[in-house]
């Protein structure tokens, strides 16, 4: 987990456009979905002789603001600095553990994402030849690590000492490193955890992810597994560990700054769920031909090797699991093949049986998710195609993969997932009926009546989200209500199963999805008077029997809130309150069922004054088990 970030731009820099510490303050406050425990920058200047300059804070959403206000007290001859936010794994979030993190000098400054697993192991040796650990932390370890590799050879550069360090250490890292010996130079190198550069303007920059380094450029370089570079002002070399001359990927970004900015909205999250349609319209771009066919070029699977599959595996976490099963319907449905969604942390260590006509699907918003990264690992070594969706271009699931099929979604900063799962409901929704096609599991007449529904799917997902206010009314009225359930059936259990994420996940509030069926099996005792019932009450080929459970439940005193189809009164009669949608193909209806249940934790969760971007404890990014 953690957001890293590093800007070298020569003397003087706090004159030009694109000064040391502004960028590296908009930058985290761009990477804080990453992590928001706590956050630091330090720098150095132009004179070798002097100090470098540090500051960290761990006050909770606070800690960058207050970082930010101590960056006026910094050199302002600052050459190089590096900056973090922290999502805390190894010690507690306060300060002595917020990074950079220093060596004994205090000369040595490093950030880190990721995580070593042997420190304890560097740490004792590290201690018996006199090094002090100032904090808890994994990390900290690596600055005393290069601290005794320059120590070790007066000759060598920072650069050199990092190349000397790196052979010792295991586990994931994505770090950058600065020295007040070396002015105007940053050291940074990579193994799993992500890490991405580029250059503009005289000055060379890295960062965890796009976002953070948008505004400066549009070119990146994207930094492969155990090399290390060494950022100059308007200059990047890149070894490998043993020093040889090793090239950066190129990577080029169409998305602009304005899509990692608010855009007038409140908040990320109620910018996102408006970005909603253009998410699935690009999504869909270019995907089907006029004449009905679907073309995945990305997908590097041939139609034989296709046509050969026999079951499939969706493997995936939070809200892209929900994606997953919401997928199941559609695959099974069209494709006639088995699917079996699993949560990927269960996946990876319960023996799956798969084999080469096993199509295991990753999907994942970040592509970065250990649990679910590790899960596809798992899948290739038993011999599985791997098919990955994810939001980011180049990502190390897309990498890892035997083919990648993008969401268009552009960079998603609140926390709670919206726009990039309704693109991954999208790619899913693509995929099945390109499964469908190779095949030939669908009738023409079939396969056409789909793909126009599909087309018409942008459109209703836009006037769905245009009934924020609505949803709002409905939220007030429930606004002091503590607990809720969520109920679906078919394609709406999912749905039920992400609308109760999204409410305990930003508004704290006590919310459980169930399959409607389920109810009398357990969860209809919870029921009482005033407890609040969501239903996924849409019309789906078991919409009558999702009727009854609603009567069930309300019949016991339950409050009712359903989702329901424009127009379908008999629905309506049965609820408290209604969330009206646009009526939509059954396999589609997640799409479109979902958006008011994304609004309805959002109207919560700011009902109750709370930072729906950055909600507790959660991080955007899980890069830890
Ligand atoms: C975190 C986020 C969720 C997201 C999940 C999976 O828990 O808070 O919003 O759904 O990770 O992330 P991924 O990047 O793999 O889709």
């Amino acid at each position: 987990m953690c957001g890293i970030i590093g800007i070298t731009c020569g003397s003087e820099p706090r004159e030009s456009s694109h000064g040391v510490l502004d960028v590296l303050v908009e930058g985290l406050a761009r990477l804080e979905y990453r992590g928001y425990d706590s956050a630091g920058l330090a720098v150095v200047g132009a004179d070798p002789a002097a100090p470098l300059w540090r500051v960290r804070a761990a006050d909770g959403t606070h800690s960058l603001d207050v970082v930010a206000k101590r960056a006026d007290e910094a050199p302002t001859e600052a050459t190089a600095g590096i900056g973090h936010t922290r999502w805390a794994t190894h010690g507690r979030p306060n300060e002595g553990n917020a990074h950079p993190h220093a060596d004994c000098t205090g000369r040595i400054a490093l950030v880190h994402n990721g995580i070593i697993e042997n420190h304890v192991e560097l740490a004792d040796e590290l201690i018996a030849d006199g090094h002090t650990m100032a904090s808890e932390t994994d990390t900290e370890v690596l600055a005393h690590l290069i601290e005794a590799n320059l120590a070790a050879d007066p000759s060598r550069t920072l650069a050199d000492a990092v190349r000397a360090s790196l052979p010792r250490v295991r586990g994931a890292f994505a770090l950058a490193v600065i020295h007040a010996a070396e002015p105007g130079v940053i050291v940074a190198a990579r193994r799993v955890s992500p890490l991405i550069m580029g250059i503009a303007d005289g000055a060379a920059f890295l960062a965890s992810d796009i976002p953070a380094i948008l505004g400066l450029t549009h070119d990146f370089f994207v930094l492969d597994d155990d090399r290390v570079a060494e950022l100059r002002p308007g200059s990047i070399s890149v070894t490998t560990l043993d020093g040889t001359a090793a090239e950066p990927k190129p990577l080029h970004v169409d998305w602009d700054l304005d899509a990692a900015r608010k855009d007038g909205y409140d908040d990320f999250m109620d910018k996102e769920i408006h970005e909603q349609p253009t998410a699935v319209a690009d999504t869909l771009r270019d995907r089907v031909l006029p004449d009905g066919t679907l073309v995945l070029d990305e997908v590097r699977i041939t139609n034989d090797e296709l046509a050969a599959i026999d079951n499939v595996f969706v493997v995936a976490c939070g809200s892209s699991f929900h994606a997953g099963l919401m997928a199941k319907y559609a695959i099974e449905r069209w494709a006639r093949l088995p699917v079996q969604v699993d949560i990927a942390s269960e996946f990876r260590y319960r023996d799956p049986v798969l084999d080469s006509r096993t199509l295991v699907i990753g999907v994942s918003q970040s592509g970065e998710t250990v649990d679910t990264f590790q899960a596809i690992v798992e899948a290739k070594r038993l011999g599985a195609k791997v098919l990955v969706i994810s939001n980011v271009v180049d990502s190390s699931m897309a990498r890892e993969a035997d083919a990648v099929l993008y969401t268009r979604a552009g960079p998603e900063i609140g926390v709670a997932a919206t726009k990039t799962h309704v693109a991954q409901i999208t790619a899913l929704e693509i995929l099945a009926l390109y499964l469908a096609q190779a095949r030939e599991t669908l009738s023409p007449t079939e396969a056409r009546d789909l793909l126009s529904a599909m087309g018409a799917l942008p459109g209703k997902v836009a006037d769905a989200v245009a009934r924020a206010g609505a949803v709002h009314t409905v939220a007030e009225a429930y606004r002091d209500a503590s607990a809720f359930i969520f109920l679906g059936r078919h394609v709406g259990y999912p749905v039920a199963l992400e609308g109760a994420l999204k409410l305990k996940e930003i508004s704290y509030l006590r919310a459980e999805g169930f399959p409607a069926g389920e109810l009398k099996h357990g969860p209809i005792a919870l029921i009482e008077p005033g407890t609040v019932v969501v239903g996924v009450a849409t019309r789906t080929p078991v919409w009558e029997k999702m009727i009854s459970n609603v009567a069930e439940v309300k019949s016991r005193g339950a409050s009712v809130i359903v989702v329901a189809d424009d127009g379908d009164d008999e629905t309506a009669r049965h609820a408290d309150a209604v969330l009206w949608v646009p009526a939509t193909e059954p396999l589609f209806s997640p799409l479109v069922d979902v958006v008011p249940l994304q609004q309805f934790a959002h109207s919560m969760a700011r009902l109750h004054g709370l930072d729906v971007d950055r909600p507790r404890n959660l991080a955007k990014t899980v890069t830890v088990e």
